[in-house]
């Protein structure tokens, strides 16, 4: 069933995070589900810009509101990830999505305020609540590269101003994560001193940690053992992910980790199978890992058992 992102937060709130996870296919949809559902777990659907475009917004849609019919235990809500503020009005029109990111955390502070405003307004007037973002993560976003060495980190004083005169109903902070699979150079922990700095200013408000994704180094070298070549990728630890859930982080957003599985699912499938040319074959073993890994991440995220 599709749920207001806003219900999700106020379950969660202080006690566990919700998994957002960014969505593209069809396969990625079934293992979605079926993970949540073995894990009886709440969770987040993201759709990025460039996923609304890969897949057609509205085969999207269907895939969803057809996943929603063959999980009928689900408990889930639609989010537009990294939107720009005529992808966020799309999605605001459309009637599907439960929340939409704006995502202006690029533009001078005064023009990222402005700009959110104008999508929480549109998007309030219609019961969507709104993520916006503040600071700057490191690493590759759709419209944003940020180098690890410029990443900013959110100021807490900011992000209470921030907050009060945008009028957003959650806030992505940027406190050392980063996307992609390449994260940092040595070893980082999260700044929980700024994290709680913000969650003192903002009690109560629900926090938003992107790039979040672990990069297991087990599936990094199972990838490599198969002809991939990712050197030097490096992820986020997902023994902290319960931390920083009490220190007020509501959703945490994954969307690399689920790439990798499906990177190394089918370089083995192929490097065992050189004969192989039915689709389906490494799809059905997909589906079935990607439903493990999202049981698995919320264990990690607390989300599990609390549908
Ligand atoms: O933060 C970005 C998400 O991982 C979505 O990626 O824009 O390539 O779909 P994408
Ligand atoms: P990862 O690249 O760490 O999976 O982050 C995903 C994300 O933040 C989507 O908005
Ligand atoms: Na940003
Ligand atoms: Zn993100």
């Amino acid at each position: 069933m599709i749920v207001t992102t806003k219900k999700l937060f106020e379950a969660a709130y202080g006690k566990y995070a919700i998994g957002a996870y960014n969505i593209n296919n069809l396969e990625q949809a079934m293992g979605l589900f079926q993970g949540n559902i073995d894990s009886q777990a709440p969770f987040i659907i993201q759709i990025s810009k460039g996923s609304r475009s890969y897949t057609n917004k509205l085969m999207l849609e269907g895939i969803i509101r057809a996943a929603d019919e063959v999980f009928p235990e689900s408990i889930f809500a639609v989010h537009l990830d990294h939107g720009d503020e005529a992808t966020c009005m799309d999605c605001i029109k459309s009637g599907f999505y439960s929340s939409v990111m704006i995502d202006a955390s690029s533009e001078p502070y005064e023009k990222n305020i402005e700009t959110t405003k104008r999508v929480v307004d549109a998007a309030h007037a219609k019961g969507i609540v709104v993520e916006a973002e503040l600071g700057q993560l490191g690493g590759v976003e759709e419209h944003v590269n940020v180098s690890e060495d410029n990443a900013k980190l959110t100021n807490p004083d900011q992000a209470k101003d921030f907050v009060e005169r945008s009028g957003c109903d959650s806030l992505a902070v940027a406190i050392g994560t980063s996307h992609g699979a390449f994260k940092f150079q040595g070893s980082q922990s999260l700044h929980f001193d700024v994290l709680s700095q913000i969650q003192k200013n903002l009690p109560g408000f629900p926090l938003v940690m992107h790039g979040s994704s672990s990069v297991p180094q087990e599936e990094v070298e199972r990838i490599n053992a198969a002809g991939g070549k990712l050197l030097g990728a490096k992820g986020v630890d997902a023994s902290q992910f319960r931390q920083a859930a009490q220190l007020g982080v509501t959703k945490i957003n994954i969307d690399t980790d689920g790439r990798l599985v499906w990177t190394r699912v089918h370089r083995e499938y192929f490097l065992e199978h050189p004969e192989g040319f039915d689709l389906r074959a490494p799809g059905k073993i997909f589906m079935a890992e990607y439903a493990k890994f999202i049981a698995q991440k919320n264990d990690y995220l607390g989300s599990a058992g609390h549908l």
